[in-house]
């Protein structure tokens, strides 16, 4: 008879104790690895992304180096987009660009609803190639980017200081910015659903740019489509994990969003965020949320001593369930020693 299934991470954000401190990163796979960039060498981003034996190979890099208890899938929050109808390119020395931009009702009228099993299919094969590749206990994690953020980058064609573009027409057209926001979840609730039946056994949605926004707009704008998407993946059966970046303005609004993991960043402290969020029906653990950029500059008693201080502080919160990562994603000039001090650190942290 086969094992019972007994995967830290899976366990944790199901509220179900686990022995093993469920660790991975965000962006664990990436430019800070050598292995990483000789393949980079050879292809684009983009082409890396869509080209599922060697998505997965560069997803599971980070776990033939490090032990941890996932891998996420290699991919893109822009994604999406580029399959209703804007393209998406990643130049050197800048971020993603996304054209035309989306600014007005008749620019909505312009996207399309792809046919994703068809069109983004390669998302799919690149997770069942990786989930094939991973050892008992380590899960495989699918993800998408929340409307908010992404429609943002649709609004303002790449990122922003000011989001001056988005405000403008959540404001000025508040009808238009809603439909995007919709079409958003409908696209992605179907995304995350192809990447369950691929195999991810998590679900992140990524809302990095969500505290840009005053709470009551956050509440006003936001989080209606993202209850609907959020209500639409819990259907899929999987724990999702819902990240909201830049701070802790929206923690309190987040009481009624059904997600059962919530990912911070080092803005606030664990327990300050489980303070804010307070009592929650769904939520099982916090995610969460080292400075990634300790990894970079930090010698090895400072990561240490500043993954002991996260590990102290989840303790201290009392919540249910914690989960270590970063509060953002590694940097290109992380040191992979100090993944190694910080996952050591872990391990054999006494509580
Ligand atoms: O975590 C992982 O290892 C999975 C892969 C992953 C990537 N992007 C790969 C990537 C994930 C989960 C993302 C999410 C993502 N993408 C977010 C949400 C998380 C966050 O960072 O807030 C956002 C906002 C994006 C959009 C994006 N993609 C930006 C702004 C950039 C450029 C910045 C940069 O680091 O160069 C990207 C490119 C990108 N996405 C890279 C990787 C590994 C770098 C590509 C390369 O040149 O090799």
């Amino acid at each position: 008879m086969a094992q019972p299934e007994n995967k830290p991470l899976v366990n944790v954000a199901k509220g179900i104790k686990s022995d093993t401190y469920p660790i991975w990163f965000l962006r664990q796979a990436g430019r800070y690895l050598p292995e990483y960039r000789e393949i980079r060498a050879q292809m684009s981003f983009l082409e890396l992304c869509r080209d599922p034996k060697k998505a997965a190979e560069v997803t599971i890099q980070p776990l033939k180096r490090f032990d941890l208890d996932a891998a996420i899938i290699f991919s893109d929050i822009l994604i999406p987009p580029a399959h209703m109808g804007q393209t998406l390119t990643f130049g050197k020395g800048h971020g993603p660009l996304l054209t035309p931009h989306i600014r007005s009702s008749n620019d909505l009228a312009h996207l399309k609803h792809p046919d994703v099993e068809k069109e983004m299919g390669y998302v799919g094969d690149a997770i069942t190639e990786t989930k094939a590749q991973l050892g008992p206990n380590q899960t495989m994690i699918g993800f998408a980017g929340a409307p908010f953020t992404v429609a943002s980058y649709m609004i303002e064609g790449s990122g922003s200081k000011t989001y001056s573009e988005v405000k403008k027409l959540m404001y000025q057209e508040p009808e238009t910015f809603s439909s995007l926001l919709d079409m958003l979840a409908e696209v992605t609730s179907e995304y995350l659903s192809m990447q369950v039946k691929a195999g991810a056994e998590v679900l992140m949605l990524f809302d990095s740019w969500a505290g840009n926004l005053s709470s009551s707009d956050y509440s006003k704008y936001v989080l209606p489509s993202l209850i609907k998407l959020v209500e639409a993946s819990s259907k899929n059966g999987v724990p999702l994990i819902y990240y909201s970046g830049q701070g802790s303005t929206n923690l309190s609004k987040l009481a009624d969003l059904p997600v059962q993991v919530l990912a911070i960043d080092w803005r606030v402290s664990l327990s300050e965020a489980a303070s804010l969020v307070g009592s929650h029906k769904t939520v099982n653990a916090f995610q969460g949320n080292l400075d990634p950029i300790i990894l970079s500059w930090g010698d090895e008693a400072l990561v240490r001593e500043k993954v002991r201080e996260v590990l102290d502080e989840a303790k201290k919160a009392q919540i249910k369930g914690h989960i270590f990562n970063v509060g953002h994603g590694v940097l290109p000039t992380t040191s992979p020693d100090a993944i190694k001090w910080a996952i050591d650190e872990i391990r054999n942290y006494k509580a």
